[in-house]
């Protein structure tokens, strides 16, 4: 590495020499001599220093220190004084500017250096703070969330541009000011939360003007500094827009989930006109349906789609002649290849809906056995959907309890005397079991 440029300010000639020659026996280089610190500051332009070495008393009508303090200021140069007397006064003020050593007469040329070096070493280290400080504080400034700052007394010692605005305190005013004054919140975070860090939460700034922004807020303390607390750096947002939007969306969901259900419950009494027989049959099956999905714990969203699905679960029986459906006898076999194939209508009819729940494939499943028995595809146990499983054993216990054109009901005892004895072979053990159960110990009712 090349070695250092210094700049000599001295104005006593003899000492001037010495100090230069010794500076290039070092191996220095060295850019002027000069008297005063006037000429020091004129010769920067066209040939600056590294470092520079100055007489804390100076003829003219500039001392070392009033030269030092621009040298470093403006022009990022450290200067290490030379003097042959320190008075308190003086050293005190030496050391107002950024204080990089100073050398008393006479010094060695190994003292020399090493003051020069430290010196220089000093400066890079500070230089390269105040470089990274200024990266880090324009990141901060330019960021788009509030961010304030607090010193372990709790007083502000940053605040950013956005948080400016929406506490209403400029930075002028709100530097020193206690956090709780420029930060006001409608409703101060118990003790409890304000100690769980980093945890985003919801509250209501109130500005200087009084204004109230819906906000959200992180509080995350600054790492400690020998064992004592740094304080606290806390960063938030203006959140208004982004609630309204959520509630927008919640609406607007609510109101799709109504017409859901209308139109569903629209589909299921058409059905129910064109066969009398079975009306009333969807509604049950669908109310035990729901109480089965709810005893088995099934998530509501899941509960919900059953419901659906078990509403308009006979909707393919529209291509079934009314006269098959509504026949007071027993059914021929040809009759009953019909009646059998409403399952396969039913999803044909429902496939191309895109409900957020598979309705199509439950209904098209609805008559499968987990024995592999059931139609219309045969499908054993694994391969028939959970929601179609429950809807079975409710279709097959509310069809079974009630009238049918061509025969009386069995009774509710003997339908679900009926679930239990197929259980396992037709019907999925585990659901059964919960329909037994909210029948015995929840006396369901279809009523
Ligand atoms: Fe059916
Ligand atoms: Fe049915």
């Amino acid at each position: 590495m090349p070695r250092a440029k210094i700049l000599i300010v001295e104005d006593e000639n003899l000492v001037a020499r010495d100090l230069l020659n010794m500076v290039k026996t070092l191996g220095y280089e060295v850019t002027d001599v000069v008297q005063t610190g006037e000429v020091a500051l004129k010769g920067l332009s066209h040939k600056p220093p590294d470092l520079a070495l100055m007489d804390i008393v100076l003829k003219g009508n500039v001392d070392g220190i009033s030269v030092a303090s621009v040298l470093w200021e403006e022009y990022s140069i450290p200067v290490v004084y030379i003097t042959s007397f320190a008075d308190d006064v003086t050293f005190e003020r030496a050391k107002m500017t950024e204080p990089f050593g100073y050398l008393l007469k006479p010094f060695e040329e190994r003292e020399l250096e090493l003051t020069i070096e430290t010196a220089l070493y000093k400066a890079r280290m500070l230089l390269l703070l105040k470089e990274k400080e200024q990266w880090l504080s324009t990141i901060l400034r330019s960021i788009g969330d509030g961010i304030i700052a607090i010193n372990r007394e709790r007083r502000i010692s940053f605040i950013n541009p956005v948080a400016e605005k929406l506490t209403g305190w400029s930075e002028r005013e709100a530097i020193g000011q206690p956090l709780n004054q420029v930060f006001r919140l409608k409703e101060m975070p118990s003790p409890n939360r304000a100690s769980t860090f980093s945890e985003p939460y919801e509250n209501i700034l109130l500005s200087k003007e009084g204004l109230e922004t819906l906000i959200e807020q992180t509080v995350t303390p600054l790492p400690e500094d020998k064992g004592r607390g740094m304080g606290e750096v806390i960063v938030f947002r203006d959140i208004s827009a982004r609630k309204k939007v959520e509630k927008e969306l919640q609406e607007s969901w609510a109101r799709l989930h109504r017409t859901l259900q209308g139109t569903i419950q629209a589909i299921s009494t058409t059905i129910e006109m064109r066969d009398p027989y079975t009306a009333g049959h969807q509604r049950r099956v669908a109310f035990l349906a729901e109480a089965i999905a709810n005893e088995l714990k099934l998530p509501e969203f899941q509960v919900e789609g059953i419901r659906f699905a078990a509403q308009i679960h006979d909707i393919g029986k529209i291509y079934v002649p009314a006269e098959i459906l509504s026949k007071p006898t027993k059914l021929t076999d040809l009759e009953y290849t019909i009646i059998k194939t409403h399952p396969q209508a039913g999803y044909e009819i429902l496939k191309n809906i895109e409900f957020p729940w598979p309705i199509g494939l439950i209904v098209l499943q609805h008559h499968e056995r987990i024995d592999g028995s059931g139609y219309p595809n045969g499908l054993k146990d694994g391969e028939i959907l959970l929601e179609a499983k429950i809807l079975s054993v409710a279709d097959v216990v509310e069809a079974m309890s009630s009238h049918r054109p061509y025969r009386p009901s069995f009774g509710i005892g003997k339908a679900l005397e009926e679930v239990q004895i197929k259980k396992g072979i037709l019907y999925d053990s585990q659901v059964v079991e919960a329909c037994l159960k909210i029948f015995s110990e929840k006396r369901f009712s279809f009523d």
